[in-house]
């Protein structure tokens, strides 16, 4: 809806930037996943979304995307907002620690510490990756397309959305260890406009292809914990489910 685009673009002070910078298409040389996104030469920080195909008539839309933020492995942390707001919006953050990829997601109600937010599922994809220049987490985020006070293109799945992207420059978070450790503010903060229409495959096969082999009963099948990369498919006859969300889920 054009009113409410234009509503949350003036509540910014960074109106001509979001207007300016805006998605184009990439394919990821490594996972090979294409995506609609952004790439800030000034930070070196790269971000990309990719939905499953829109649906018409009775089939539900689906409530997930496939992600990926990469940004210089310096950094104290990244952060993702996919509402383009600090408050009320589902937030992402990362940093490295002992070469692992520290990923999840957040929310908060204001500009104060956001904290760790169990609906999201997400799941790492094998191209996460921290090497000595980048961090990268690739991910699938399922029951992302809402959250506490919005959604992704305020309930249009193939309108306009503003992306924020923010990051410590250097200073790291309280304790790199932990996935929900708390942190200081960003010292980077930026904008890009996404249309979400040209932000869907065509086919599920994107999806099918990171389904991979099931997973044994009591098998973890999804969450950040152990930097889980998948499979997260349960065996017939159990179910993932949420045992310490967004850390842990299990089939049972
Ligand atoms: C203790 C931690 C944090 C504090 C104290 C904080 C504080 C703030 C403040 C004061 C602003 C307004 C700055 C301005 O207008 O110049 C802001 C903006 C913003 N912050 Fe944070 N922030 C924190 C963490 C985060 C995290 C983890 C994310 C995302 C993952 C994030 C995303 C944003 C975004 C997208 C904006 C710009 C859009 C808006 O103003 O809503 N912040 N933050
Ligand atoms: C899914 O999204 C498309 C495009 O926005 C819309 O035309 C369709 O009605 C939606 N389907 C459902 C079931 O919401
Ligand atoms: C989906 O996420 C929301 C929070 O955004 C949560 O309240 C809800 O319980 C989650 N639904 C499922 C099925 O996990
Ligand atoms: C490190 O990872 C980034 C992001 O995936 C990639 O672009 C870069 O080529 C990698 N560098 C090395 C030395 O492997
Ligand atoms: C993080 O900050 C929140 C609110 O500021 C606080 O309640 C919580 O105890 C902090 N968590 C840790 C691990 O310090």
């Amino acid at each position: 809806m054009f009113s409410l685009k234009t509503a949350v673009l003036a509540s910014l002070t960074y109106v001509g930037l979001a207007v300016a910078q805006a998605n184009s298409p990439y394919c990821d040389a490594f996972s090979n996943i294409c995506y609609q996104g952004y790439y800030d030469a000034t930070y070196d920080i790269t971000i990309g979304l990719i939905l499953p195909p829109l649906t018409t008539g009775t089939t539900p839309n689906y409530t997930e995307f496939l992600g990926e933020i990469i940004a210089p492995v310096s950094y104290g942390w990244t952060g993702l907002s996919i509402g383009g707001t600090m408050a009320e919006s589902l937030l992402f953050t990362v940093w490295p620690y002992n070469g692992q990829v520290m990923f999840g997601p957040r929310w908060t109600s204001g500009y104060v510490q956001p904290l760790p937010y169990a609906g999201p599922v997400i799941t790492l994809l094998p191209d996460s990756v921290v090497n000595s220049t980048h961090i990268k987490a690739s991910f699938r985020c399922q029951n992302c397309t809402t959250w506490e006070e919005g959604s992704l293109g305020y309930g249009d799945l193939s309108a306009f959305q503003l992306i924020a992207y923010v990051a410590s420059d250097t200073t790291p978070v309280d304790d790199p260890s932990s996935v929900a450790s708390n942190m200081t503010e960003h010292d980077i903060m930026n904008f890009f406009g996404m249309e979400l229409s040209e932000a869907h495959t065509t086919t599920t096969t994107l999806y099918d292809s990171y389904l991979g082999p099931t997973v044994a009963k009591y098998g973890q099948c999804g969450g950040t914990s152990g930097n889980f990369k998948g499979p997260y498919t349960c065996a017939v006859g159990s179910t993932c489910t949420a045992i310490d969300p967004p850390y842990y889920y299990q089939c049972v």
